[in-house]
């Protein structure tokens, strides 16, 4: 039965750019999603920019724009960044717009008309000279403890104290300097104490639809906490979801002057984005959202905002006739080698440099998914443990398995399949759980130990490779049948490899469709071993390994720029800050990036056209080859060199190549080796080694420059 699913990652905050939380969170959604459509389901993934709000207002006044123009400045830089990650968003919205508009005022009304709106006097700091009621995190001062200055409206970081902004000693307004004046006003509220909300959450959130850790949180909000004489405290107190002007926000419904807190309309932007992607696809809004719709309703969030997912929406959703969530799945933060994100000090990965570095956004895919599991648990990414997980499963395990075998396939077999051999494929089925298995696990998001069953597949493959060794029986034409018969099972299972991992490895699978012919990349062919006689293309190399110098690049220290203007004035939202950083840390770097030589390096290197005027197999060596080349000298020379896989000796003399003249000569246990050959390949030589030959019309001894 296919189901039909309606995905969502939180949504962030339009004042600043993307870092790697978010990138994390929306490379579990994605996997996730794409797992999903390959299972044959209808997703409906959907995100947009969480837009409103006073950091975002007093961000855009201190740069001297509208929140709109700061808002679209940020949203036109997300392309870059999902696409250079493979999400596959079906759209991107935003919280302010008039789908939204419309959404929160319907489902604020129905709440009113439910009798869960009230509205009560509170008092509040205000700013006289800014004239506006200020949130807790722009007012400082001092511990009303330990009287440390520069507090927090919160807590104090040198203490610990935890107490209210009017606790505050000498407070102070950090957007004016100005000293808080307390002042009343009306503030609306979401009655969520009442026991229609408590009865309706402890059923929604107990029933077992959220992650067991998550579940204890919203039993403990829901219940209270029980002191040791049995005394219970806390649970559910109502919700202040109004703002005074001025705020960037939607406004209250016959409440001038109010605006619904920022919190109100973010999450209603989810419905608002699949409305959106609704019209734009001519399909009917109403059968998503109806109470008893026939759809799934996924959220992926991070463990911070757990408290809005889990009681208030569904709460809201609930009693304004909507439907509510069916699954909240919340992940742990990602640290950088072991340190939580900084988010002022600019340094940590930055994910728009790492695509500029033109590292490949797979690696992290791969490296995340590796890591993640169905739990609240932080990870890290470690650079060391990335260069080794990328380069020992990625290119050691997966890609080698066809660059091993491909090639023989396509070479001396017209690229066709042979039989199957169901013994050798047969045998594949025992180390590792199975498609079925694997599935759950990519259900569950349990994608480490997916890619762990997969993998031993990917073990039981290589030591088929390593024990056939397809590059012995090349060698002997009497043994083409076994050739023919063992590039085949290791490429046929080679395929279902690359199925099994397609959620993670969405580029890599579709060159692999490509060059292996694939009618597609659905999961339902895992039941079917491609036929004998399927024509595969000629391989071409897959991914490279990772170069541990580009992770030095990925985490040097950015080149100062200057600080964004208003910077010093501005508030210390802390995403403000976030969003600098990251601004630092992709400018425009004004020295030469590293590993560049001047002219005067390369012409060090002598360079010189040599004919090949002989060439052998060396006793004793699977690899090298000796050439005895004529570099124009009137001497010859011997260089070995490592093409032997890749070059028959025969074909080799006559021809010209590249020699460096200048290398220091190198004794080898075959001999002195006095120079050395140019070729091309990929890092790890898949797809093959091929020697440099020069435009007809270049002589021995010619130099290269
Ligand atoms: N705007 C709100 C969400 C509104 S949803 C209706 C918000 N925005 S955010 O930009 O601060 O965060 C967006 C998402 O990124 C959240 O799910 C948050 O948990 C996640 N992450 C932020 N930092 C993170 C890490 N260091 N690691 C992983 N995810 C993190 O909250
Ligand atoms: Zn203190």
């Amino acid at each position: 039965m296919p189901r039909r699913l309606f995905v969502t990652t939180a949504l962030p905050y339009a004042n600043g750019s993307f870092h790697i939380g978010h990138i994390m969170e929306y490379i579990q959604a994605d996997i996730w999603v794409r797992f999903q459509r390959m299972q044959g389901h209808e997703v409906h993934f959907v995100c947009a920019d969480d837009a409103h709000g006073a950091a975002i207002m007093l961000k855009a006044e201190a740069e001297g724009i509208t929140p709109q123009q700061l808002v679209a400045r940020i949203a036109a830089e997300r392309p870059k960044y999902l696409d250079g990650f493979h999400v596959s968003f079906d759209h991107w919205h935003s919280t302010d717009s008039p789908e939204n508009v419309e959404l929160s005022q319907d489902i604020y009304r129905k709440l009113r008309a439910a009798g869960l709106i009230a509205t009560r006097t509170i008092e509040q700091f205000h700013d006289p000279v800014k004239g506006m009621f200020l949130p807790d995190r722009y007012i400082k001062g001092e511990c009303p403890t330990c009287g440390a200055k520069d507090q927090y409206g919160d807590s104090c970081e040198v203490c610990g104290a935890v107490y209210a902004p009017t606790d505050l000693k000498n407070p102070y307004s950090t957007i004016t300097g100005a000293t808080p004046v307390l002042r009343q006003s009306e503030h609306y509220f979401f009655s969520l104490s009442d026991p229609r909300c408590v009865e309706f959450l402890k059923g929604w959130a107990l029933d077992g639809r959220l992650q067991p850790e998550v579940a204890n949180k919203a039993r403990e909000w829901l219940e209270g906490t029980a002191a040791a004489d049995g005394t219970r405290s806390g649970g559910l107190a109502d919700w202040d979801i109004s703002r005074d002007a001025p705020y960037f926000g939607i406004p209250i419904p016959d409440a001038p002057g109010k605006y619904f807190y920022v919190w109100l309309d973010a999450p209603i932007g989810y419905l608002a984005s699949l409305k959106a992607n609704c019209a734009k696809r001519g399909l009917d809004f109403a059968s998503f959202v109806a109470p008893d719709a026939d759809v799934e309703q996924v959220h992926f969030i991070g463990k911070d905002i757990i408290y809005f997912h889990t009681l208030f929406w569904p709460a809201m959703l609930k009693f304004a006739g909507y439907k509510v969530p069916d699954r909240v799945n919340v992940h742990g933060f990602i640290t950088v080698s072991g340190e939580k994100m900084s988010k002022s000090r600019g340094t940590g990965l930055s994910p728009l440099r790492y695509i500029e570095l033109g590292m490949n956004p797979e690696w992290l895919r791969y490296y995340l998914a590796a890591k993640l599991n169905a739990r609240v648990e932080d990870i890290d990414f470690n650079p060391e443990d990335f260069v080794a997980r990328v380069n020992s499963d990625l290119v050691g395990k997966l890609v080698n398995i066809a660059s091993r075998c491909a090639g023989f396939l396509v070479k001396r077999f017209d690229g066709r399949l042979a039989p199957l051999d169901h013994g050798a494929h047969e045998g594949f089925a025992k180390p590792w759980a199975g498609p079925e298995a694997v599935a759950a696990l990519y259900e569950q998001r349990e994608y480490g130990k997916a890619i762990r069953e997969v993998m031993q597949l990917a073990d039981a493959v290589n030591q088929y490779v390593d024990a056939e060794k397809p590059w012995e029986l090349a060698k002997d034409p009497a043994r083409a049948a076994d050739l023919h018969r063992c590039c085949s099972t290791a490429l046929r299972a080679f395929r279902d490899l690359v199925l099994l991992l397609a959620p993670v490895l969405p580029a890599m699978a579709q060159q692999v469709r490509a060059f292996m012919n694939l009618p597609s990349l659905d999961w339902a062919a895992l039941d079917a071993p491609l036929p004998a006689g399927h024509r595969i293309e000629a391989y071409r190399h897959l991914t490279t390994r990772v170069d541990p110098k580009q992770l030095d690049a990925l985490f040097e220290p950015p080149v100062a720029a200057a600080p964004a203007a208003g910077a010093k004035a501005a508030p210390p939202a802390p995403t403000q800050a976030a969003s600098q950083a990251e601004a630092k840390s992709t400018a425009p770097a004004s020295a030469p990036p590293e590993g560049t030589i001047s002219i005067d390096d390369f012409a060090k290197v002598d360079l010189r056209i040599a004919r090949i005027v002989a060439a052998e197999r060396v006793e004793g060596s699977d690899k090298l080859l000796r050439l005895t080349l004529d570099a124009g000298e009137g001497r010859t020379r011997t260089v070995f060199s490592g093409i032997r896989s890749w070059h028959a000796p025969e074909s080799l003399v006559g021809r010209l190549t590249v020699m460096v003249a200048n290398l220091a000569p190198r004794k080898m246990k075959f001999g002195l080796s006095e120079g050395m050959v140019l070729a091309a390949s990929f890092p790890d030589d898949g797809g093959g080694v091929f020697l440099l030959e020069p435009q007809d019309g270049a002589q021995p001894g010619m130099k290269v420059k």
